[in-house]
């Protein structure tokens, strides 16, 4: 791998945090949301990263709380004509790449992601036309216009199968834009890949020494880690994988305690399923940093109730995601692409049961 574009995310200024609100305000922006979603025949499409009291909102109206491959899923599938995207951007342009007839609204057009932001098409086309010899697989954490530029487009959760494939069948690959997950699945799979330098603010801010005192402290854990991840702190890992993936080896492990590596966020949904453990905060100080995201993307924490509730009353240029139409064709084909190569997957671990 060789770093070819080297992303600055310390400069990107985070977003204001959203006003706290009182227990009567929320019950004021639930009520409402009910309402809205009712009246616009809407669903909340959710991430894992999102605010419990979100997660606990999507649950509750019969919506979902998802990684981002399960997201684009349900989206795509359910009979709501509205979809109202609780994450960042891209999961909004996703859901109406793959759903055009849908309305698709989020609680703020504003809400970033890092990697997204560190790989800009221009650049990002000027690399592949460099290496036309390979093959280009996009993390889902792009903008459409990169998507569209792509061969593949594919999530943490299947990223490892999916380069595995391309090897196999002799392909040379461009990843991009997570360095942490790109060196990953190489190291994983052997393949010969050409990775870009992007990473998440959050996952690049866990810190190895403080996680191996903290497991000194707690000799029973399991260690859970995101492979956004930088490599030491993988090294350390128990088990590495997607959102889900993470939730499912809390199940399967033995472990009393879990370690996790990835926003926190994800807590909710782990504590439900695994009730009877504790799960604790992998460190993201120590070695004389100062964390900036501490373990909660600032962009996910911008989806809050009276943004969702504005979102759903307000609709247009502030909320509605658009696509313009042939870039939402060119970056449907490696999106088909992927769901269809994880509906494979699915079958062939299904049959393999
Ligand atoms: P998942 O694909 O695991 O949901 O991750 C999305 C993401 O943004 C991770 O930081
Ligand atoms: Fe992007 Fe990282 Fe936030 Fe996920 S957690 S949306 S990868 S900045």
């Amino acid at each position: 791998m060789s770093a070819l574009f080297e992303t600055e995310h310390a400069a990107w200024p985070f977003p204001a945090k959203p006003a706290r609100l009182s227990d009567d305000e929320k019950a004021f922006y639930r009520h409402k949301i009910k309402q809205l979603l009712k009246a616009r025949n809407a669903v909340i499409v959710a991430h894992y990263y999102t605010d419990p009291e979100i997660q606990a909102l999507a649950e509750e109206t019969g919506g979902c709380v998802a990684d981002s491959l399960e997201m684009a899923r349900f989206g795509s599938s359910h009979p709501a004509s509205t979809l109202l995207v609780a994450g960042v951007r891209f999961m909004g342009e996703t859901a109406k790449i793959l759903s055009p007839e849908k309305t698709v609204l989020m609680p703020t057009l504003q809400a970033e992601c890092s990697l997204d932001l560190g790989c800009p098409i221009d650049e990002f086309s000027a690399f592949c036309d460099a290496h036309p010899d390979r093959t280009v697989v996009v993390y889902a954490n792009t903008s459409a216009a990169v998507k569209a530029r792509a061969d593949w487009v594919v999530t943490s959760s299947i990223a490892v199968e999916l380069i595995d494939h391309l090897d196999s069948l002799g392909e040379k690959i461009i990843w991009a834009p997570d360095r942490h997950l790109g060196r990953y699945v190489t190291q994983k799979t052997g393949a010969d890949v050409l990775c870009w330098q992007g990473a998440c603010i959050v996952h690049d801010e866990f810190k190895t020494q403080a996680l191996l005192r903290m497991k000194a402290l707690y000799p029973d854990a399991a260690v859970l880690v995101h492979p956004e991840s930088p490599q030491a702190v993988v090294d350390l890992a128990d088990a590495v994988g997607s959102t889900s993936q993470l939730i499912q080896a809390a199940q399967r492990l033995p472990h009393p305690q879990m370690i996790v590596a990835t926003d926190r966020g994800i807590f909710y949904k782990m504590q439900q399923a695994v009730p009877e453990k504790t799960l604790l905060e992998a460190p993201t100080a120590g070695e004389g940093a100062t964390c900036r995201s501490c373990a909660h993307c600032p962009w996910m924490a911008m989806n809050g109730l009276k943004a969702i509730a504005d979102g759903l009353e307000q609709g247009g240029a502030q909320h509605e995601i658009e696509v313009d139409a042939a870039l939402r064709e060119a970056a449907l084909l490696p999106l088909d692409r992927m769901l269809a190569f994880a509906a494979e997957l699915k079958l062939k671990v299904k049959g393999n049961a």
